[in-house]
């Protein structure tokens, strides 16, 4: 199994365009010493030849390019077999309507993202008056087989399950049970965890993360209160449905014991992290965890 991470900033990518914070002049300034990244992304093939989407971010069309074999064909069709969504949020979603010409575009993730596309959002609603978007419900908790756009075994299984998150900004009223999930996706050999957006790490969440042989892990921010204490929000980390890096109940911390690689992904252009020789990515490195990059690959 092969797995690339196509973009691992948050939303608003890195540098985000009107933020002048430390990491994003640091980004401009210097972007060996902060490397760009794209928004929230990942690619994942069982034979190097059929690839899947996890998420669809407004940088679909530059990320498309880092998986081989994924370029144009003759009959304009997706040049990925579908895309698995971990929740309904903007920066994973996007990306569906800039697919659109891609004539059939199937859509798989937990019931409660599909009507907050589908009813709240609308963006499943607007990609079908172009394309062909059938949408697969995937039932937390359950293994379900990923097909190829023939209907064919892909050789992947993906399994959805839900973890503490809040809905997405544009639907505060719908529940929040089901809005956010972590994937593990398997080839029945080994597999691997993708879980861009975690309000919190309970026991049942750790467990699961402890059998893949590969985490993906939400790394937004490094402290609860990063936004707040720069001035650009109200809300805490958590309360957004990202527990942060850093401190005793951080992720840090517990992802450290996890006995697989652990990359942190979907990072904010605030979390000091993205900095080459900041502290703070000394301390996820000197732990045995990996601040992900666009383009980095693994294979399982
Ligand atoms: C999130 O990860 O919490 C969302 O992407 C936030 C947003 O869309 O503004
Ligand atoms: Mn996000
Ligand atoms: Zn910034």
């Amino acid at each position: 199994m092969d797995v690339i991470l196509l973009g691992t900033a948050a939303g608003g990518g890195f540098p985000q365009w009107n933020c002048a914070c430390r990491p994003c002049r640091t980004a401009r300034r210097d972007p060996a010493s902060a490397l760009p990244r794209t928004q929230s992304s990942v690619a994942v093939s069982a034979d190097g030849a059929r690839w899947f989407l996890i998420n669809a971010s407004p940088d679909v069309r530059s990320q498309l390019a880092l998986i081989p074999g994924a370029g144009p064909r003759p009959s304009r069709e997706l040049p990925v077999e579908g895309v698995v969504l971990t929740d309904a949020e903007l920066d994973h979603t996007l990306g569906l309507l800039l697919l659109r010409e891609g004539r059939r575009l199937p859509v798989l993730a937990s019931p409660a993202i599909g009507s907050l596309l589908e009813r709240e959002g609308g963006v499943l609603r607007v990609a079908r008056a172009f394309a062909d978007a059938p949408f697969t419900p995937l039932e937390p908790g359950r293994a379900a087989c990923l097909p190829d756009r023939d209907g064919a075994p892909s050789g992947l299984t993906v399994t959805a399950f839900a973890v503490a998150g809040d809905p997405p900004r544009f639907a505060p009223d719908a529940p929040a049970d089901g809005a956010t999930t972590g994937l593990v996706i398997s080839d029945g050999r080994s597999s691997f965890a993708c879980v861009p957006g975690c309000g919190a790490l309970d026991g049942a969440t750790l467990e699961r993360l402890a059998a893949a042989g590969l985490v993906l892990f939400d790394g937004t921010c490094w402290t609860d209160d990063e936004l707040i204490s720069l001035g650009y929000g109200a809300r805490t980390a958590r309360a957004m449905g990202h527990v942060p890096m850093a401190g005793p109940a951080g992720s840090l911390a517990a992802l450290a014991q996890l006995p697989g690689r652990v990359v942190y992904v979907h990072i904010n252009n605030t979390n000091p992290v993205l900095i080459e020789d900041s502290p703070e990515r000394r301390a996820v490195t000197d732990a045995g965890l990996t601040v992900g990059a666009d383009g980095m690959r693994f294979s399982l």
